[in-house]
């Protein structure tokens, strides 16, 4: 194996704004690593919340696991319509034989999905931070919508690994315009199980598709020939945001540490761009998709 370069990574621009040379890196690259996006106050404040979101949380009401890799979930209600809700999805490994959690709750949560961005006071706010909007505009997204949002909890000793994917597959317009802005609440790092991804993979095109076929949740495959190209690991910094285009093939590791990796994970969508239907997704007419400052 070769020794790969660490990817670029700049500060945060304090409006939002990216430079030439920052939009040239996520041409080339499909991400950018901007550090110093949330400050340490922000972040302890989203991690408060995330804390009494979980204090709230009855597993005994519901218990489903979400796996990345088994998508299980997908058969569950409870999963399906999360799209305009916030809903709790416990580690894998921290379901035990008899169906209970083997651990307090406040260490069984993988994530916490997929509303928070409409629905959280203080998500809400943060998902709509001025900046923010900024940057997408930067990004080429002609009329953003906020899409889908969610609190990864990445726990100690458990979090679950999230293999190689492009976002475009679970969240998919006509163009591709689904766009990732992930922010670090912790530092990631490669011991915790920090995001990698592929430099230039976003050229590749769409491999798969996460979409419904009549009542079913399946996983069309566009294309089987695995991703070519050697990753790289996008260290976070706490307050960071990693910006993820829609088809960079990305994944996170196992959090074998004793530490906690908890990230926030904002998805957005052009709606110059057309929404495809059959998106695993779901809104009530009521609650459309609303942009930065609607
Ligand atoms: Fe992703």
């Amino acid at each position: 194996m070769t020794d790969f370069p660490t990817p670029p990574r700049f500060a945060y621009p304090a409006d939002g704004r990216l430079t030439a040379t920052m939009v040239a890196a996520y041409a080339r690259d499909g991400f950018l690593v901007l550090d110093g996006f949330a400050s340490p106050e922000t972040c302890a404040l989203l991690r408060g919340r995330v804390a009494d979101l979980i204090e709230a949380f009855d597993p005994d009401q519901n218990r489903v696991a979400f796996s990345a890799a088994a998508q299980a979930h997908a058969a569950e209600d409870y999963f399906r319509e999360s799209g305009d809700k916030v809903r709790f999805f416990v580690e894998e490994g921290a379901v035990a034989a008899d169906g209970a959690l083997d651990r307090p709750k406040t260490k069984a949560v993988n994530k916490i999905g997929h509303a928070l961005h409409d629905l959280d006071p203080i998500f809400g706010p943060f998902s709509r931070d001025p900046r923010l909007a900024e940057t997408a505009a930067d990004l080429g997204l002609a009329d953003p919508a906020l899409a889908q949002s969610m609190v990864i909890c990445k726990q100690p000793e458990i979090g679950g690994e999230v293999t190689l994917h492009q976002d475009a597959t679970f969240l998919h317009t006509e163009p591709v315009s689904v766009t990732g802005f992930w922010v670090a609440l912790e530092a990631a790092d490669r011991e915790n199980g920090c995001l990698f991804a592929v430099p230039g993979g976003h050229a590749e095109g769409l491999k798969r598709r996460f979409r419904y076929d009549g009542d079913d949740l399946v996983m069309e495959v566009l294309d089987a020939a695995p991703f070519a190209g050697a990753e790289v690991a996008l260290e976070a910094p706490e307050g960071a945001l990693v910006v993820l285009h829609g088809l960079v093939p990305h994944r996170s590791g196992p959090n074998l540490s004793a530490r906690s990796r908890l990230a926030y994970a904002l998805h957005v969508v052009d709606r110059a761009a057309a929404w495809s239907p059959d998106n695993w997704l779901k809104r009530a007419p009521e609650m459309p998709f609303r942009g930065f400052d609607e």
